[in-house]
């Protein structure tokens, strides 16, 4: 498959396939939706943050995929994209049980994201796991934070929440067994910049 390809593919897959059918959550539980006012808007909030993450999460591999020709990469990449699009799947779900939206920037989140991916992709493999697992490592610090923050009767956003932040560890322990490559600082907190915008912006726009 082609590049150009891919990009189709994956971008079906982030905005259009995770919405189709209304496909329960495997976290969907029987109490949907009763949550009072005040928290299912602290709810949708965040799991509006969460969706746009993973927005980003497909594009970046997505990125990184096509950059690379290891075809070993390419697969490690591939399986941890994986996962990252049943995330994608169980936000949008959830969002949409929280009767709220995706961001509206989603669409340039994905393209900023892809571009990144890429970017960082052509620097190598060894960077670019590298790369991977200080990515991985912030979204599990900010994962964290959410299950803090979320109000504590919504059980189902936890239970994705808890079940994402697994996968993301494991994301990131597999990126650091592929490479043990030290990232500049100044790029780490680049990186963490950019995860402030998305989720500033995220939960207002
Ligand atoms: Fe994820
Ligand atoms: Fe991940």
């Amino acid at each position: 498959m082609n590049r150009i390809d891919q990009i189709i593919i994956s971008f079906e897959n982030t905005f259009f396939k995770p919405y189709l059918g209304n496909v329960p959550s495997p976290y969907s539980e029987k109490e949907k939706s009763m949550l009072p006012r005040k928290s299912k808007k602290i709810a949708a909030d965040l799991m509006r943050v969460n969706h746009s993450g993973e927005v980003a999460a497909q594009a970046l591999y997505l990125g990184q995929i096509i950059a690379t020709d290891d075809p070993n990469t390419k697969t490690k990449l591939k399986d941890a994209a994986k996962e990252e699009l049943e995330h994608l799947k169980w936000c949008s779900v959830r969002l949409a049980e929280l009767e709220d939206k995706p961001s509206l920037l989603s669409p340039l989140w994905f393209l900023g994201c892809l571009s990144l991916g890429y970017f960082v992709g052509k620097f190598g493999d060894e960077y670019s796991f590298s790369f991977l697992a200080e990515t991985e490592s912030q979204v599990a610090h900010h994962i964290k934070d959410h299950l803090e923050k979320l109000p504590k009767e919504d059980h189902i956003s936890k239970n994705i929440l808890n079940k994402m932040l697994e996968d993301e560890i494991s994301h990131r322990d597999n990126a650091y067994q592929s490479s043990n490559k030290d990232l500049p600082q100044s790029l780490k907190n680049l990186m963490r910049f950019g995860g402030h915008c998305l989720r500033q912006l995220s939960l207002r726009i």
